[in-house]
């Protein structure tokens, strides 16, 4: 069974994709064959796996638009087992033309689900904002997991996401469900952090807290030179940190 998973936030800066690129490193590292598909005009996820964006002859523009079919857009790493397609700043155009036609929450999940059998996860990245693009990630996944700094207003962002993922189980995809969250930006010696943990297991249940990303500078480094943190600093806390996270995704 291929595992379609969204990493979705509605905030910029949370972690989501360092969260979705080093994840899908890790469960390709375990010998698990991996799709990233970077659904943020952003192109984050592209430049962190060292694609150029743009210079990538066809991407999910294309694929959504109907103008490439989905063998064309899957492109290789340099990475055993991770394959992406690749995203572009022109990804904004796909948002503002059709968020006014019916049905096109379904596009990308018809487009990407007859295929999908070829790789055990199919992993999204989508951007910080909700809309056409974010719901289509949601529309098309079955587990979401929620990237999440231990702050003062984490909690009310958490609750506006649940909402948003009973909106799309009601509308579109009864099967989605949020699968965990992710500590990230984690201390766990702050008072914060320990009240809003305990929260998470009290409201979700323990088993749906996942283990935190520390603070840790190869992180954040790591795009610089396209690549992932397991490859730019194999020894690192957030290497380490991801690899036990991508360890409990891959067992549940
Ligand atoms: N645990 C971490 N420690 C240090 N820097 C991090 C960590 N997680 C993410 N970052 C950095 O923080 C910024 C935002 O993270 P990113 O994954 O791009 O968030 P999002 O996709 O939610 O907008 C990026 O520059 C990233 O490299
Ligand atoms: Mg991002």
């Amino acid at each position: 069974m291929t595992r379609c998973i969204v990493f979705a936030n509605r905030k910029g800066g949370c972690g989501k994709t360092t969260s979705a690129v080093n994840t899908a490193h890790c469960l390709a590292a375990k010998g698990r064959k991996v799709l990233l598909i970077d659904i943020d005009p952003q192109a984050h996820a592209t430049i962190s796996t060292g694609k150029n964006p743009g210079a990538q002859s066809r991407g999910i523009y294309d694929l959504l638009t109907g103008q490439a079919g989905l063998e064309e857009t899957i492109t290789r790493t340099d990475l055993k087992n991770l394959s992406i397609i690749p995203s572009s700043p022109d990804l904004t155009a796909f948002e503002i033309d059709f968020s006014t036609c019916k049905g096109s929450e379904n596009i990308l999940s018809e487009k990407i689900l007859s295929r999908a059998m070829e790789f055990d996860y199919l992993i999204l990245d989508p951007p910080p904002t909700i809309g056409l693009l974010t719901v289509s990630a949601l529309v098309a996944a079955q587990e979401v997991y929620i990237p999440m700094p231990m702050h003062f207003l984490a909690m009310e962002g958490l609750a506006e996401m649940m909402r948003l993922i009973y909106k799309v189980n009601a509308l579109w995809n009864p099967e989605l469900r949020m699968k965990g969250i992710i500590p990230t930006f984690f201390n766990k010696n702050t008072r914060l952090a320990k009240e809003i943990t305990e929260d998470i297991c009290k409201n979700f249940g323990k088993d749906r807290l996942l283990p935190g990303i520390r603070m840790n500078i190869s992180l954040a480094e790591a795009p610089g030179y396209g690549k992932t943190v397991i490859e730019y600093a194999p020894q690192s806390s957030g290497a380490k940190d991801y690899m036990a996270l991508a360890e409990k995704i891959d067992r549940k």
